[in-house]
Formats: C-alpha cells, structure tokens, sequence
C-alpha cells in the first residue's frame, strides 16, 4: 500500500515557564508549548510538515530540524533565516525525506536557550519500521542547577574556563524533562526504544545495567541489521534507537549512563537516569529482522580526500582556551558542487573528544584511523576522539545555500568551533558572499 502523503501542521510558542523536573522542584525552564521537552512531532515519511513558530520569549530564537535534509531557507539557522524577534510568527514548512529519530531545538544562544529546555523529539515512522510492542522516546538532557534550582551562572574566571572548556554538565539529569522516572514496560515484550542526546555536552553512555539489546538505528534512521549489544555511546546530538526486552516479570534495572571519559578537566562517572519497571506478562508480536535494510556505500576506504577539516585547540591567555575548524574561529569553508560527492578527512588534534555534526546531509563513515568501520551507517553527528582521524562521505544533492557543521557541544560551537559553506550549482558562476553568520558574544 502506498503512502498516503499528508500535510501536518504544529503550533509552537516559545516561552519562559515553570516546570516540575520532580515533585516540589520547579525550575524556570524555556521551552516550546510550556513542555519540557517541547510537543513530540511525528509524521510519515513522504508528508510535509509545517510548523508555526511563535516567539514569546524575551530575546529573539529560531529552530533548527536537527538530521532533516531540508532545503536550506528552511535550516533554521543564523546563516539561513532572520532571528525571529519577540511577538513573530515564522512558518517552516518542507517535505520529511527520511525515516529516523529526529529533534529539533534551538539555534540561537543555544548554550542559554537549548541548556532551559529548548528543544523537543521528531519522529519519522515508514511502513517498512520493525515491528515492536511498543516505543518510547527518551529525550536526554543534564541542567547544572543551584540549590533554589536556579540555572548556575559561569560564574569567575575558574569556573567561566571550565565550562568553556569541558562544555556544560549539569547536575540534574533529566529524561523527558524528569528526574529518575519509572519506566514501564511488560514482561515478554520488546519495544523500540529511540534514544536522543539533548544536553549541551553530556556524553552519554546508555546501559541497561548491563542487560543485552539490540542496536538497530541511529541518526539517519535503521542500521543494515541489528547489533547485539549491552552499551552504547551516545554523544550530544545523535541519536541511537534499540530493541528492549524482552525482560522477565518483576525485574527492575537502572537505565544508566557509565562513565566516559572524554578528556574534561572534571572526570565522568556512571550516573542513573531512570528505573526500568517490569510488569505483568503480554504476549508479543514484535519482530526485529536480520536486514532491516540495505545501505549502498557512497565510495570505499582508499577514495580520494577532497577536503580536510581538523578541529584543535589552543590554550590561550584570552578564553582559557580556543576552539578552531582549521585553525581558525567561525570560518567560511569553501563552497562544494551538487552532485560532486564529498570526501572529507575530519579530524581533532585536541586532547578532547568533539562531535562533528553536518548539517542537512547524511555521511557515511568510510575510514576510522585507518580501518574500516565496523558497520554502515547514515550519521550527522559522529564522535571525534583525541587525535583521530575519520574519512567521511556524502553527496550534495540539490539543495543549494548556506549550511554548516560544527562541534556540537554547545560551549564549543559558541566559542567558533564552527564552519559555514556553500552547497552551489556547478553549472553557473559561483560569487562570493558575505558571511550572514551570527557570531553570538560570550
Ligand atoms: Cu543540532 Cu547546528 O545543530
Ligand atoms: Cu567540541
Ligand atoms: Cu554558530
């Protein structure tokens, strides 16, 4: 049967205002629709949505649909679109390409406005999905609360260089907005879990106390087949979605995230988010295939590189420290053609992990320090550690304008570890264009 493809439309008000993280603890969140996080959208593949964003907040805001491969204009950024002042109205509206576990989320003053709670889940089902005996969306977050639950300030120089460096790690962790909630799921079932890190710089370790699952998609939607696993990382912005259970009746279990250690100043340890509750036992209908799909590789490991991009960081007097996209602050990289597929070195010299996040277009892995990688995968947010290197491809389709990638610790990318480019079409002359990239001031 054939996709029915429909028009679906949300109201979104941006808005300061309270929320309960946990009985008696009210903090003075930021967010979309008074939720935290904001209304979960989901439509079908093939549908166009539309989004009215309405702006009451004090200072201006944009959203940005973070893996959509829309069209530029509608990217949601500072190099696409006008901030949308307090009291407008913008209407996004384009066509969902893909299937997968999207967000969306603020892309201005992020490190303020994404850190009270700016952001929401978007969910992109097709008819070919796994069938599961249920689903839930974890959205992930951290928030570094005072003891009247007040959002810290950076503060003095000290903690300013820390936060800087190591990104924002919060002290409250938070899954859908709550503190530890009770998950529910019965025994003998198994559900498709869809994992999304939305917090400023928290890397994310999911365990399910050590219990087996089975990986089956992360950014751009389902893997090849699934992989068995009992962890998996989940860094700032990407997405990871598995098969749970099924579990025995009566169980409980911490969904944990173990300590990783990314190369901060301040060490991880493993923290507890939720308790998982099973319940009575159903019976179950849910079948998770061997090949959830094929994924046609875009080129092999020896492909030429067209571009590299090296992230570093630099000590200075100034910050603390600097972050660079080739050894330079809020650059302007140079434009690539439609059609001409890309083949990118990205790679970090610093001493610290950074995701790499491109925006609009899906990338293959196609080499990781020399190897190849372990499975095929559509990212848009990929792990960079100290000291690698990570040869990626991907193909600018007909999508031409402003896009950009950047690190997405949030810290990070307001500090310029950031690039902006062009996607052109070949045939015609290309002119250069003045940058219309916000800088935000810090
Ligand atoms: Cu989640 Cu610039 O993006
Ligand atoms: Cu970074
Ligand atoms: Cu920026």
């Amino acid at each position: 049967m054939e996709n029915q493809n429909k028009v679906v439309t949300y109201d979104l008000e941006a808005s300061e205002f309270n929320w309960d993280i946990a009985p008696g603890k009210t903090i003075e969140a930021w967010g979309f629709n008074k939720q935290l996080p904001g209304p979960e959208l989901r439509v079908n593949v093939g549908d166009t949505l539309v989004v009215h964003l309405t702006n009451h907040l004090k200072e201006p805001t944009m959203i940005h649909w973070h893996g959509l491969r829309v069209p530029a204009s509608m990217d949601g950024t500072g190099a696409t679109q006008k901030p949308i002042v307090p009291g407008e109205v913008f209407e996004y509206r384009f066509v969902v390409p893909d299937a997968g576990t999207f967000w969306y989320h603020s892309h201005f003053n992020e490190t303020v406005q994404c850190e009270r709670g700016m952001y929401g889940a978007l969910i992109v089902e097709d008819q070919s999905d796994p069938i599961t005996d249920g689903e839930k969306v974890f959205t992930i977050d951290d928030m570094k609360l005072d003891e009247d639950n007040k959002f810290t300030k950076p503060g003095w120089f000290v903690p300013r260089v820390l936060e800087r460096h190591d990104g924002r790690e919060g002290n409250t962790l938070l899954i859908n907005g709550k503190e530890n909630p009770v998950i529910d799921i019965h025994a003998g079932q198994t559900e498709r879990w869809r994992f999304i890190n939305s917090s400023s710089a928290r890397y994310f370790m999911l365990s399910l106390q050590g219990k087996e699952f089975k990986m089956i998609g992360t950014d751009g939607g389902l893997l090849e087949h699934p992989r068995i696993m009992t962890k998996v990382l989940i860094t700032p912005a990407a997405r990871i979605d598995i098969a749970a259970g099924p579990f025995n009746e009566g169980e409980t279990f911490a969904l944990e995230s173990l300590g990783y250690n990314r190369g901060t100043f301040l060490k991880a340890k493993p923290e507890k988010f939720a308790t998982v509750k099973v319940g009575e036992r159903k019976p179950s209908i849910a079948f998770i295939p061997e090949t959830l799909r094929r994924i046609v590789p875009f080129a092999s490991e020896d492909a030429v590189i067209s571009r590299k991009v090296k992230f570093s960081e630099v000590t200075s007097l100034k910050h603390g420290v600097d972050f660079f996209v080739n050894d330079e602050v809020h650059m302007n990289d140079k434009p690539v053609k439609i059609g001409e597929l890309q083949i990118w070195e990205v790679s970090n010299t610093s001493m610290m992990d950074h995701p790499f996040h491109l925006h609009g277009f899906f990338f293959q892995v196609i080499e990781e320090n020399g190897k190849a990688p372990e499975y095929m995968a559509w990212k848009d947010t990929l792990n960079l550690p100290p000291k690698s290197k990570i040869k990626i491809a991907w193909m600018p389709d007909n999508r031409p304008g402003t896009w950009m990638y950047h690190c997405h610790i949030l810290e990070h990318h307001a500090a310029g570890m950031m690039a902006t480019f062009e996607v052109i079409d070949g045939s015609k002359p290309y002119e250069e264009k003045p940058s219309t990239h916000i800088h935000h001031s810090h």
